[in-house]
């Protein structure tokens, strides 16, 4: 377990930036995801960039492969809980999903008073706020403590370029965003997955303190889960010990997510306004660790770094897939 720093600091040259295989489909670009559609079907490749505060900000070694292989992991696991659109992961950096019409509105999750941006429920609550997205908070809560139960905190899904922004389920349905129908029935899936995230987490010693679901109608009008589950892109997790301690020395748990880059960017003055500072390769290395030291804990598996040139081994196991 672990990985060598070596091997990490190596691959910074070789991370994997944006993809163009044409011959797969209809190109989009997601801030982290290359995708390429055609009719019912979606080709995801995660490529290593890191996005935040909306913008990419960089790359970091190996995350494709770590947030597309977590993704799996977690899809499989919960297949039972909540239908998902994963068909086949052909590459360790991309899977083949069911192409869905997607709900304009990201399901997001929180079990802890955290978060450092300017949406977050903790800066909210810092500032005064005692009702947030529609739910009322008790006083007297610290800084990163686990709320009375966990909350659904929607957002709008912001097309490109945009913020996404925190609505309350009387605003979703008040602008029509989504039915009522529809969105209660997909609140209840983000519950459940929620509850069993949080539950196998806590058994490898983390805490999964928040999480983001987004989800899509397939072509019967079935809720179907899509884009990725509880990766560390979408998700918050702490080491469980850390947490106890922070919560007693009023510091923050080891986060093994994208929080250390926020936290960076935020230490270099950077909040989403202009252009990022580039990420120093150690920094770039440390983020890596971090997501692998998640993905391990969380399959109780190895990481397997890939190092065969990984533009040539995405063309190559996706060559079935190709539709031109
Ligand atoms: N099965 C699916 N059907 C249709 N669209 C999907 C499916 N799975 C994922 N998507 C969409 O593909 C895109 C994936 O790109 P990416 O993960 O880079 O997202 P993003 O929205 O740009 O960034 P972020 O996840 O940080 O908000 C998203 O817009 C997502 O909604
Ligand atoms: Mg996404």
């Amino acid at each position: 377990m672990g990985i060598d720093e070596g091997l990490l600091l190596a691959q910074c040259d070789r991370s994997l930036l944006r993809t163009d295989l044409a011959r797969l489909g209809r190109r989009e670009e997601g801030k982290v995801r290359d995708a390429y559609v055609s009719d019912s079907r979606r080709i995801l490749v995660v490529t290593d960039r890191v996005s935040c505060f909306d913008v990419v900000v960089g790359t970091i070694p190996f995350k494709g492969q770590v947030l597309n292989q977590a993704a799996a992991f977690w899809f499989e696991k919960t297949a039972a809980v909540a239908k998902n659109h994963l068909e086949c992961v052909p590459d360790p950096n991309a899977s083949v999903v069911r192409n869905c019409k997607t709900l304009p509105v990201e399901f997001v999750m929180r079990a802890h008073l955290t978060g450092v941006t300017s949406t977050s429920i903790w800066t909210a609550y810092a500032r005064g706020d005692r009702v947030y997205c529609g739910h009322r908070l008790p006083d007297g809560l610290r800084r990163h403590e686990a709320l009375p139960g966990p909350l659904l905190t929607p957002t709008t899904k912001a097309p490109k370029g945009g913020h996404d922004e925190v609505v309350s389920r009387a605003e979703i349905l008040s602008r029509g965003l989504v039915t009522e129908a529809v969105f209660d029935r997909a609140a209840a899936i983000a519950q459940r997955l929620f509850a069993e995230g949080r539950r196998f987490a806590e058994s490898r010693g983390l805490v999964l303190a928040d999480t983001k679901y987004e989800m899509g109608l397939d072509p019967a009008g079935e809720i179907i889960v899509i884009d990725e589950i509880h990766t560390p892109d979408s998700s918050r997790y702490w080491v469980r010990e850390s947490y106890e301690r922070a919560l007693h020395e009023g510091t923050d748990p080891i986060a093994l997510d994208k929080e250390y880059v926020r936290r960076w960017l935020v230490e270099q003055g950077y909040r989403g306004e202009g252009p990022p500072p580039p990420l120093p390769d150690p920094v770039r290395c440390e983020a890596a660790r971090r997501y692998i030291e998640a993905y391990e804990r969380v399959t109780g598996e190895a990481f397997v770094p890939d190092t065969e040139p990984v533009e040539e081994r995405l063309a190559r196991n996706l060559r079935p897939f190709e539709v031109e």
